[in-house]
């Protein structure tokens, strides 16, 4: 079996990355360990740049983004019982955000990858083994239904995750990591009940950090931070509302709705990047090469920024035999992707709760009112929320 670009995990970075290529005439062949039904139910968030939006509509894929997609213009920051606005639209020249799940975004790619004759997808793909990243030929050994398969190609995206295999496959003497670990969580609840702002809310709170998003008009996303030794198993329903509400100021508490939570999940947090990105012929894209924490809205964004960046150096590679893009992938991205660990570290550090030392809280909410109060620091959170530029010379 072969193919020019030989792309493992079909998360949104390889769905993506493989409509690109595609665009251009260019044969991926998707390797996935689970099944459709399995990826498309993985609940996550769906905050989505402009600069994202734009690359659904460069693959095609952005008929139902653009008419069931919610515009913010801008979200509220709450700390000390006060509600400040960030006007992102005002902020940053009109840059906005939209709100589209990603359980969506990823139906939608689906759609059009499986339908698409220039991608073949194999789900359920089992003990995916890729090697050879240094000779002219690197392969992927892989167990489909039972039968043993390798596949030849002449480049691999690793777009399998922060537990994929691509990373592993690397020489760890070729690779480093920087890791951060956080001591809590977020608590997530999905529930079909309408949001409480028309925005989302991001809350400083001293009982610890609460975030009130959203899927639709009447579709809500709420998160509190718990610490990792929780267990979903911990909160009912009824336990996390009383817990938002405690965290939230009377005149919100009040017109909150509830309704029965219809997903539930505790995700740890976690800033993560290792350098480089790219291994001979294999290319780490997405959440392989990187995590951050869900505070700036930019697993996702980040994913697509890289997967922007490898579409455009392997279209100059196949259509203009040039490699200057392919080797300048792995930094080009990394500094888009250190700014966004930056942000997302920040972001968290000033909004959660990290110890019960009463100075911390009180340097936090000095920093926040410092911030909040001036119309640079506003514009300073305002242009890392809605995503910095890509870099113009990357053509
Ligand atoms: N073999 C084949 N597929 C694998 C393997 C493997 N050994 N390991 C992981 N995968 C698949 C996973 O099942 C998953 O479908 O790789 C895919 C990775 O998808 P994501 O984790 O969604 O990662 P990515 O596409 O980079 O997503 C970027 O979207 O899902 C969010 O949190 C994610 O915000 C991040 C963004
Ligand atoms: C979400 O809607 O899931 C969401 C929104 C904003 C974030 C994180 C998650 O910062």
């Amino acid at each position: 079996m072969k193919t020019q670009v030989a792309i493992i995990g079909a998360g949104p970075a390889g769905l993506c990355l493989a409509r690109m290529l595609s665009l251009h005439g260019i044969h991926s062949i998707i390797l996935e360990r689970q099944t459709r039904a399995y990826v498309e139910a993985r609940v996550r968030a769906g905050m989505l740049e402009q600069g994202m939006v734009e690359l659904m509509r460069r693959a095609g894929v952005a008929s139902r983004l653009d008419k069931e997609g919610l515009v913010h213009s801008g979200f509220k920051l709450i700390f000390d019982n006060q509600i400040s606005h960030i006007d992102l639209a005002s902020l940053t020249g009109g840059k906005q955000m939209v709100i589209y799940g990603q359980t969506e975004l990823t139906k939608d790619l689906y759609d059009s990858v499986l339908a698409d004759s220039n991608i073949q997808v194999f789900f359920g793909a089992q003990e995916v083994c890729p090697s050879g990243f240094l000779e002219e030929k690197p392969r992927v050994s892989f167990y489909y239904q039972n039968t043993a398969y390798t596949l030849s190609c002449d480049y691999l995206a690793g777009c399998d995750g922060y537990h994929g295999v691509t990373r592993a496959a690397i020489p760890k003497s070729c690779l480093r990591e920087y890791e951060r670990t956080y001591p809590f969580g977020w608590l997530g609840l999905l529930s079909d009940t309408p949001p409480l702002d028309e925005e989302a809310i991001y809350i400083h709170h001293q009982r610890g950090f609460a975030l009130c998003s959203m899927r639709s008009r009447t579709r809500s996303r709420y998160y509190l931070q718990v610490p990792l030794s929780e267990q979903v198993s911990d909160w009912s329903d009824q336990d996390f509302w009383d817990e938002l509400r405690r965290r939230l100021p009377a005149s919100l508490a009040d017109s909150l709705i509830t309704g029965p939570s219809f997903e539930k999940s505790i995700a740890p947090l976690r800033s993560f990047v290792v350098e480089p990105l790219r291994f001979g012929s294999l290319f780490l894209v997405g959440d392989a090469g990187h995590i951050v924490p869900p505070t700036g809205a930019k697993g996702l964004n980040l994913a697509a920024s890289d997967v922007h960046y490898l579409s455009t150096a392997l279209i100059a590679w196949y259509q203009e035999g040039r490699s200057d893009l392919l080797d300048r992938y792995s930094a080009t991205a990394l500094h888009r992707i250190w700014a966004a660990v930056r942000f997302s570290w920040w972001f968290t550090s000033v909004t959660h709760k990290f110890s019960d030392d009463p100075i911390e809280q009180k340097i936090q909410l000095a920093e926040l009112d410092y911030l909040l109060q001036s119309t640079a620091g506003q514009t300073t959170i305002a242009e890392n929320y809605v995503g910095l530029d890509l870099a113009e010379d990357f053509v």
